[in-house]
Order: structure tokens, then sequence, then C-alpha cells
């Protein structure tokens, strides 16, 4: 009997009656939780509700901006953009394991988050997108422990806030419905998870630009041609790599120098296991070309044919 509409009039009442007149801090990720939990706040109380969404310049190609366009423009939440990406540039140089690069990566983030947040004055509590699977994972009251492990962000640990967590009673499937009943564009809410430290684990080795440009680019004519082959629902999650090395090619007459691309997609029901997706070859041909003829310095693409395990998901 459980409906949707109902549990957003329900969890309107509630919130606007914990917090009153007081104001609610959220960290948006640009991931579906917390883009569903900043509309529904914005629905309950509006300006009240203040975001910070930190760019550590290593989302996909047009997120930021599809994150403002959606939730700023269009459903009018009140978002603070924070371009960091310079810090993060500088503190990953020279940076090759890949624990080390997730670690700076969320210390540099909660940093930059916490020190947007003492800017703000009059701040009683603190959103965040928790799931019952979240709470469920991770025991009784250790939400947190799994929840900074694994997205960026957490819990920022000098401020004391109250917490709110609308969706701790909701699965994923429901936070999505959710979202889209309070208007959150359907690509936005039903898109593929994307992890924290971003593009950062995807340039194998130590991240620069131009490496950052290479795999921006490659994943966006990856996820163009999937999605006009109409897999982009049924394929859990597909990305491109740069694992860094060069290889020898031919173009036109001469002889080419320049990097490989991988491209992982994989089945899963929810990421802990995995089968490689069976994509069509034509398809594979056609990302392949694009990729080679589209993204400088390319001049290879191999298709990742591991499952998990042995292999993760991510390369790094
Ligand atoms: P792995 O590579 O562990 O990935 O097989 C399983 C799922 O988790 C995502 N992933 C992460 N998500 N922070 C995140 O928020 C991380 O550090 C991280 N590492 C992996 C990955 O994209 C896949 O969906």
């Amino acid at each position: 009997n459980w409906s949707m509409g109902d549990f957003i009039d329900d969890q309107i009442k509630e919130i606007r009656a914990e917090v009153g007149d007081k104001k609610v801090l959220l960290g948006l990720s640009g991931g579906v939780d917390s883009s569903v939990v900043a509309a529904l706040l914005n629905k309950a109380i509006g300006d009240q509700l203040v975001c910070i969404f930190v760019d550590h310049g290593l989302l996909r190609k047009n997120e930021a901006d599809q994150v403002m366009e959606s939730l700023g423009k269009g459903l009018g939440v009140n978002i603070i953009k924070v371009d960091a990406h310079e810090r993060f540039y500088a503190d990953l140089k020279g940076v090759t394991d890949p624990e080390k690069k997730r670690k700076i990566i969320g210390r540099d983030f909660i940093e930059v988050f916490n020190a947007e947040a003492t800017k703000l004055h009059g701040i009683d509590y603190l959103a965040q997108g928790t799931l019952y699977t979240d709470v469920v994972e991770s025991g009784t009251d250790t939400a947190q422990t799994i929840k900074s492990h694994h997205n960026v962000g957490g819990l920022p640990k000098d401020l004391h806030f109250k917490l709110i967590e609308p969706l701790n009673k909701l699965f994923k499937d429901e936070a999505r419905e959710l979202g889209e009943k309070l208007g959150i564009p359907h690509e936005l809410v039903w898109r593929q998870p994307f992890p924290g430290p971003g593009l950062g684990i995807r340039v194998l080795g130590e991240v620069t630009e131009d490496k950052l440009a290479i795999v921006r680019e490659s994943d966006w004519v990856l996820r163009d041609e999937i999605k006009k082959a109409g897999l982009d629902e049924s394929i859990w999650q597909y990305f491109t790599v740069l694992p860094g090395f060069k290889s020898v090619g031919v173009m036109g007459d001469g002889r080419t120098y320049d990097y490989t691309i991988a491209i992982r997609a994989i089945t899963s029901i929810d990421g802990m296991t995995a089968d490689f997706a069976r994509i069509d070859w034509d398809v594979l041909q056609k990302i392949s070309a694009r990729i080679v003829n589209e993204v400088g310095h390319v001049n290879r693409v191999v298709y990742d044919i591991t499952s998990k395990p042995p292999a993760t998901v991510e390369w790094e």
C-alpha cells in the first residue's frame, strides 16, 4: 500500500517539524543519492537548504554543468559550487599508488568541503543520502565508516551537526523513483555508479591533466555510443581507463606511438561480483573507431574481458 506520493508528503512534514527555521547543509556529489536528498529537502524547506558541491576536476565531461543545470536551475536548489580542481591536481602530482591517490582525493574533498562549510553561519543540520542498504551493510550505527570509506566526503569531523538522513529506509531503486517524482531528470536519476575519486582512479598511476583529458574524452565517446546502441540501462557500468603505456600504430602513411585506451563494461547486481558485458562486435568496432579518430594521442583500444572476481570493476 506504500505510495511514493504519501512518502514525499510524510517526509516533508517530518523534515519541516524537525528543522523549523534552522538551516541544513548538504554535500552534493552529483550522484543519485545526494541529488535526491537535495530535491526532497528543497521541496520541504527551500532556501533553508544550502548545498556545497565540490568540483574536484575528476568528474566526467559536462557532469558539473549538468548538476548545476538540472538541480540548480531546473529545481531551484540552493547550491554553492566550489571549483577546487587546481588543489586536487597539485596534491596528486607525482603520486602513483592507487590507495594514496584515493586518500589524497578523500582528504582534500573533506577539507575543501569543511572550509566552505565553516564560512556559513547558523547551520544546525547536516543531510546525507544514506540508503537503507548502507545502514544494513554496516550494522547498527557504523554507517559512517562504510560511507566515508566508499563515498567521497563523509561526515565533517570538526563540525557538529545533527544528522538528517531521509532516505535511510529506501532501497536504491526507491530512491531513484523518488528522485524522478521530485523532478530530477531521468538520465541523472538512473545513471550508472561513479566512484568518489572519479577519473582520478581511471588514469592509472600519476594523474596529469593531459591524461585526464584523454580519459574524459574517451569516456564521453563510449557513453554516447552505448546510449545510441540502447545499452545504457542494461549495462551496469561502463567507462574507459588509461593504462598509461604507449604502443606502435599506423595512421595514414605514418607510424604513431601513442596511448592505449581500455574499455570496461560490466553487468552486475550490486558491484560485488560482475561479468564483462557481451557487447556486440559492431558496437565495439564503432566505439573503437571513434575513440581513435576523435581522441588525441590514442592509437589502440582494447576491451577488458575479465570478470570480478578475480579482477575488480575499477582498474585501481
Ligand atoms: P571495484 O573496483 O571495487 O568496484 O570492483 C565496485 C564498485 O564500487 C565503485 N568504486 C568506488 N566507489 N569510491 C566509491 O565511491 C571508491 O573509492 C570506489 N572504488 C570503486 C566502482 O565504480 C564499482 O561500481
